[in-house]
This record gives structure tokens, C-alpha cells and sequence, in this order.
């Protein structure tokens, strides 16, 4: 790094940073940032390198990521139900892959901190007024009106704190028994039980249920930490700069800064400029790093951010959530895969096969067809498998609710139905059964990698 500039967990703010709110009143934000600061981290960095190790697994094909939540997460619905049929869907997911798919999953929430949304325009025109635009809730509130949308630098430390909660009863679910395999049927949903898809795992869930029975039978105890914990990462997008560095802690173990905010951060598809605050910021952490790609990419600028994100060409630490849409991937995965490779570097390829497939439906709802995301997956796995490189993840925008967001599936979710329960404040999500049904799908692919 001969030619960079010194790092400090500050040193981004030299640089430009694009998709910041406007905070109204810079004194009242520097409270803020400087109470943050002072507070305890949220995640720790021994967390951080173990997820770093699994997914430099995942980067060889010796595990599979899982990493899917909210679009954008929401203060009004941080509750405990919310929460554990998140987890529930993620974990039916991860067994799915799992069992079906032959391969150890790497279980990712986008949770615990996916309040802060980058936006195409800077306001919007509602009712004749230019507003500014929802930046999610850890910026401004949803609610279309001028004083709504003002940025209140409060919302960070309800953000924090929302985070925290989340991340504690997280851990309680994860550690204390919720999460054991001994209760794999439990994780079913009432609403998606009756479904096909939810027969499908419940058959599963009694596979697996009689092979734990049979290990018992002979005398292996499946009273093991493997069987009744789960391991569960968090992760959301880096995208408030003054928020990340407040969160970013020394560690005393063994050195080295830690973005403590979530364990996993990504980059968005708007903010990766090589010169920019992002880069910036993120090169001195060293947490593992999510980078999102579409269509509008430099390929020998991606190759520059990844010698500056990752110079010592590190396992794990880059992972490329590539995002083309069903109709460009053909297009542009096949070039950078192969530049990639022929540069020599480390990198987890993983599929984010939502949000190019983003177009509005006649009723006015922004959608997803159930069929572009899957047909986006397969080219996905196609495209590595003919290049021999690793399709090694994938990235969902999902809920463990019965929402009617993405059209299609099982159950052919019509546009019409769309409004029924569409509760998104940002892009449509998977519901409970369209994931289970897209993880059944995923696991052939992986079982035939
Ligand atoms: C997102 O993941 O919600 C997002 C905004 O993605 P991208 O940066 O790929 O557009
Ligand atoms: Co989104």
C-alpha cells in the first residue's frame, strides 16, 4: 500500500462520500456520533474472524453462504416475533441447503443493522411537494412529508440500540436451544405447513429427525453443541460512514480495527468508487467485506478495488455479490469471472438475484417475478460451472412473513394479489414459502456443482 495514505478509522472523510443524509444540525450530529462512539460493540472480533474463515471455505466450495433479510429493516418492526421467523425462514433455508444440498451452510442475516438505504434520487415529488427521499430508518421516517423526511441524527442511536436488541435476542435464539436440530420441525411455519413447499420440509425435517433417532439408538450422543446451536453472522450494508467509524473498535486481543457494528459489511452498488469515502473506510477494517456488482461496472476497476480492499489477497475476506438480472447475466458474469481468475485473486462469488430484477407491475407495485430470480440463480451456477470457478453464495431479500411482495411461485402470486398484504417501506421480498421453495431449487444446483 506504498501509495495510499496513512488509515485511520477517520481518514475517509478526506475523501468524498456519496448517499449521506443532509443532517440538519451538524453539533447535534456530532453528540450523537460521540456518544456512539463511547458505547460497547454490537458484534466482536473474534465473531468476525471466524465468519471470515468459514466463508474463505465457502470461497472454495467447502461451504455455501446464506445471507439474506430485509431490504431495509424497520424501528416498528424490531419485535420478537418479527425477529424469530426471520431466523426461522434463514435456519429452514440453511437446513434445506444443507441436507438436500450436501454442503455446510454459512447462515448471514441482512438484520441487526440494514437501517440505511442508498437512494437513485435525492428527493422525490409527493402530492406536488419535492420532499427528500427515505433513507431508511436510521436516517429519516418513511412517511411521505417534508418534516418526516428531515435526517434526525437521533435515529442513529435508535438505531444502535434496535440493533443491540435484535442481536441479543438473536444470540438467546441461537444459543439457547431454539436453533437445535432436535426442533427442526418446529421451525415450520402454521401458514406455510399447509403448502406444498412446507410438506416438502417437513418430510425433511422427518429425515433428518429419524437419522438423529438412529445415531441415539446406537449410542452417539447428538447432545453436542453442533446440533443444538446454530451459528448465525449479521450483516448490513456500510453505507453511514460517521455511524460505521463510531463502531470501530481496536481489538485488544489481537490488534487490528474491527467495524463492530455487524460482522459481515457490504458495499453497495453505488458507493464502490475506487477514489471514494467507502473504499476508503473499508480498507482498514478487517472484517470480511461484501461488494455488490450490477451491470454498470469497470472490470479493471473492480480488479483496482480489490487490491486495495484485500492486498494480501486474504481467503474470506472479499466476497462479490453479483447482481445482472435475468437478462444481462450472460452478459457480464462470464467476462469478470474470467478477469478475476486470470488476476489470481480470492474471492467469494455469490448471486444477488433480486435487484436487477426490480420493474413495476401494472397495479403500481414495485415487484419481482418469483421465475427471473430463479432463472438469474441458474445462469449464475451455469456461468461459474462452464468457467470452473466457485458459485459459492447467494443473497435474498426475504421475510419470514406471508407477505404478497414478488409475484409468482408455488402458489402463482398474481399482480393482483399484490396489494394484499405488501408491507415493504423499500424493495419486494420473498415471502416464507417463496424462500423455502427457491432453497429447495438452490440445493439441487449445489448437489449437481
Ligand atoms: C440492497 O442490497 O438493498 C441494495 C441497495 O443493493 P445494490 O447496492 O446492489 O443496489
Ligand atoms: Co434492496
Amino acid at each position: 500500500m506504498s501509495d495510499q495514505k496513512e488509515w485511520t478509522k477517520s481518514s475517509w472523510q478526506q475523501y468524498t462520500a456519496l448517499q449521506q443524509p443532509n443532517w440538519p444540525d451538524q453539533a447535534q450530529y456530532d453528540e450523537v456520533i460521540d456518544a456512539l462512539s463511547t458505547l460497547p460493540p454490537l458484534v466482536f472480533a473474534g465473531e468476525i474472524r471466524d465468519l471470515k474463515t468459514l466463508l474463505g471455505k465457502a470461497s472454495q466450495g467447502d461451504a455455501f453462504l446464506l445471507q439474506g433479510g430485509d431490504c431495509s429493516e424497520e424501528f416498528s418492526r424490531c419485535t420478537a416475533p418479527n425477529i424469530r421467523e426471520k431466523l426461522k425462514v434463514l435456519l429452514q433455508m440453511a437446513v434445506i441447503l444443507t441436507y438436500a444440498g450436501n454442503k455446510p451452510v454459512v447462515k448471514v442475516g441482512r438484520i441487526a443493522g440494514q437501517y440505511a438505504k442508498p437512494r437513485s434520487s435525492d428527493t422525490e415529488i409527493v402530492d406536488g411537494v419535492e420532499i427528500p427521499s427515505y433513507r431508511g430508518d436510521m436516517a429519516n421516517s418513511i412517511e411521505p412529508n417534508l418534516e418526516a423526511r428531515i435526517p434526525d441524527p437521533q435515529r442513529l442511536m435508535k438505531g444502535y440500540n434496535m440493533s443491540a436488541a435484535t442481536l441479543n435476542l438473536l444470540r438467546a435464539f441461537t444459543r439457547g436451544g431454539f436453533s437445535s436440530l432436535h426442533r427442526v420441525h418446529a421451525w415450520n411455519q402454521e401458514f406455510v405447513k399447509r403448502s406444498p413447499m412446507g410438506r416438502s420440509y417437513d418430510r425433511l425435517a422427518k429425515q433428518i429427525s429419524h437419522a438423529l433417532k438412529f445415531m441415539e439408538t446406537i449410542g452417539i450422543s447428538t447432545d453436542i453443541p453442533q446440533m443444538k446451536q446454530a451459528q448465525f453472522f449479521t450483516s448490513h450494508e456500510a453505507l453511514f460512514l460517521g455511524y460505521e467509524e463510531a463502531l470501530t473498535r481496536e481489538d485488544s486481543i489481537e490488534g487490528g480495527w474491527y467495524g463492530c457494528s455487524g460482522h459481515m459489511l457490504w458495499i453497495g452498488d453505488r458507493t464502490r468508487q475506487l477514489d471514494g469515502a467507502h473504499i476508503e473506510f473499508l480498507r482498514g477494517i478487517n472484517n470480511p467485506l461484501g461488494m455488490k456488482i450490477g451491470p454498470n461496472h469497470d472490470v479493471d476497476e473492480v480488479l483496482r478495488i480489490l487490491d486495495r480492499l484485500n492486498p494480501e489477497n486474504e481467503a474470506g475476506r472479499m466476497t462479490l455479490i453479483t447482481r445482472f438480472g435475468a437478462g444481462q447475466i450472460e452478459k457480464h458474469l462470464p467476462g469478470l469471472l474470467r478477469a478475476v481468475k486470470s488476476a489470481g485473486k480470492n474471492v467469494l462469488w455469490c448471486c444477488d438475484p433480486m435487484h436487477a430484477n426490480t420493474f413495476t407491475a401494472e397495479s403500481g407495485h414495485k415487484t419481482r417475478d418469483f421465475e427471473n430470480i430463479l432463472s438469474e440463480l441458474r445462469c449464475f451456477f451455469e456461468l461459474h460451472w462452464a468457467e470452473g470457478t466457485v458459485p459459492g453464495g447467494v443473497h435474498f431479500e426475504l421475510t419470514g412473513d406471508d407477505v404478497t411482495e414478488c409475484i409468482g411461485g408455488a402458489r402463482q402470486l398474481s399482480d393482483e394479489q399484490l396489494g394484499l398484504r405488501y408491507l415493504t417501506t423499500c424493495d419486494p421480498r420473498l415471502n416464507a414459502e417463496q424462500s423455502l421453495e427457491m432453497a429447495f431449487q438452490i440445493a439441487e444446483m449445489i448437489r449437481t456443482s
